[in-house]
């Protein structure tokens, strides 16, 4: 059999063999990395309240390998594993009421790493007391906040207040902490927030519905960058509905969506929130963690998944604990993210139009990093000092039956008057500003009109 038919099929598969490079800037985490001193200008979760108790508990969060505690006073410490005297694990210390004491030879520190105790050193020796005074663990301060502990791992000079989103405060709102692990760079996971149209493939036409019919339309697809927020619309057409879903990003790793369940463009719906508020926290390069509350509520969804199942579920569309066939009848988040290697090669990619959401967040944490690297700090998400962050992750739905031969265009155009009237609304006091955007959608609809 000759050979021609196979040259003229052009086979590239040695031709392109060779794996493409990763993105080394965006990828990297680890201490004096680029994009790690990025990311220590921010607070970000690093554990479950549930999970910190006074049995020393070990984590990695940025590449660091930490132990975190709680003493038996309450107090959250946040510190490095290794004992600065003779390096062995904190891991294996012991809670106290004011600290944690080493195993080895029972040096007691205190959550914010100061020596208190070197026990085995005669305690006139000059040399330890000069250590306990000028030498401390390295520790981080921490802030627990509904059931979410947070922590900030930057230089002290430098730390930023705890930032307030609008959605801690969703009157009727029930918020659940949850943590789901994944085995891929965090980069990879933070990507699908600004990637509206994969909804409509992996959680819908790929997969079987994951969680509404309504998903696997594909819908007009807008991008806004307003600051360092990022907001991702996929406008659907449901029968005489418009259905306006917005996934949100506020750099560098604070994400929002819509609703899972609750949503799927067939009722009415103002301004409904997102099913989750999260945070994509690299724990080190090839491993990340989304720690975040799930949303149950008369404007998220139904309390009936609030449990693990459920949280697994607005994650990542499915159940993480399944068997590999399960997996390819059904994949989920996880399935997309973690199949392209623990670090995708980023420039094998080839990023199309509806990529855009991922080109330009990504172009702009390049930015801020490199900005960072000439001493420029980056900004923060409140613009002014002890303001409530507003945020627009939601699910509109409303009724607007086609009009004209164009409905392309006026599903898109229905899009903009509603990202643009909430825009316009920004500065007004947060119960405000939620009212009227109510008030204005209801509006908007009784007359038709959406310009
Ligand atoms: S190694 Fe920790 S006290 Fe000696
Ligand atoms: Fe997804």
């Amino acid at each position: 059999m000759g050979n021609n038919k196979f040259i003229e099929e052009d086979f590239r598969g040695y031709k392109q063999s060779t794996l493409p490079k990763i993105d080394e800037v965006l990828a990297r985490t680890d201490p004096k990395t680029a994009c790690g001193e990025y990311l220590r200008r921010y607070w970000h979760p690093v554990a479950l309240t549930s999970e910190v108790s006074e049995i020393p508990r070990e984590i990695r969060i940025l590449g660091e390998d930490l132990v975190i505690f709680k003493t038996s006073k309450g107090n959250i410490g946040l510190v490095h594993k290794a004992c600065p005297h003779r390096r062995a694990s904190m891991a294996y210390g012991k809670t106290e009421e004011e600290g944690i004491r080493c195993c080895y030879h029972g040096w007691l520190f205190s959550p914010n790493g100061e020596i208190l105790e070197t026990p085995g050193e005669d305690p006139e020796s000059k040399q330890a007391k000069k250590l306990r005074e000028t030498f401390k663990l390295g520790a981080y301060p921490v802030i627990e906040f509904n059931g979410l502990v947070f922590s900030y791992l930057g230089p002290m000079d430098k730390i930023p207040e705890f930032p307030h989103y609008d959605s801690f405060e969703i009157p009727g709102n029930t918020s659940s902490p949850y943590r789901i692990d994944y085995n891929c760079n965090w980069i990879q996971v933070l990507d699908a927030i600004m990637d509206p149209l994969h909804t409509s493939f992996l959680h819908g036409q790929s997969s079987g519905i994951q969680f509404s019919e309504g998903f696997a339309e594909v819908g007009e697809i807008e991008f806004y960058e307003r600051g360092i927020q990022y907001l991702g619309c996929n406008t659907r057409r449901i029968n005489d509905n418009v259905w306006v879903r917005v996934n949100e990003l506020i750099l560098p790793n604070f994400t929002q969506a819509g609703a899972a369940f609750a949503a799927d463009g067939t009722k009415s719906k103002y301004f409904g929130r997102s099913s989750f508020t999260r945070w994509v926290v690299p724990i080190d390069d090839h491993h990340c963690v989304a720690l975040a509350w799930a949303n149950f509520g008369e404007r998220g969804d139904p309390i009936e998944y609030d449990n693990q199942e459920g949280y697994e579920r607005i994650e990542a569309g499915e159940i993480s604990n399944r068997t590999k066939e399960e997996k390819q009848q059904s994949p989920g988040d996880a399935e997309a993210v973690e199949g392209m290697g623990s670090i995708s090669s980023h420039k094998g990619e080839h990023l199309m139009p509806t990529d855009k959401g991922v080109m330009i967040y990504r172009r702009r944490t390049r930015k801020l990093i490199k900005d960072l690297e000439q001493g420029l700090e980056p900004p923060q998400p409140q613009k002014k000092k002890g303001e409530v962050v507003r945020t627009n992750g939601q699910d509109t739905v409303l009724k607007a039956p086609k009009r004209g031969n164009n409905d392309r265009e006026y599903v898109k155009s229905i899009c903009s008057s509603v990202m643009n009237m909430q825009f316009d609304l920004e500065e007004m006091p947060l119960k405000e500003r939620d009212n009227s955007i109510i008030k204005n959608l209801q509006q908007m609809e009784a007359r038709g009109n959406f310009d």
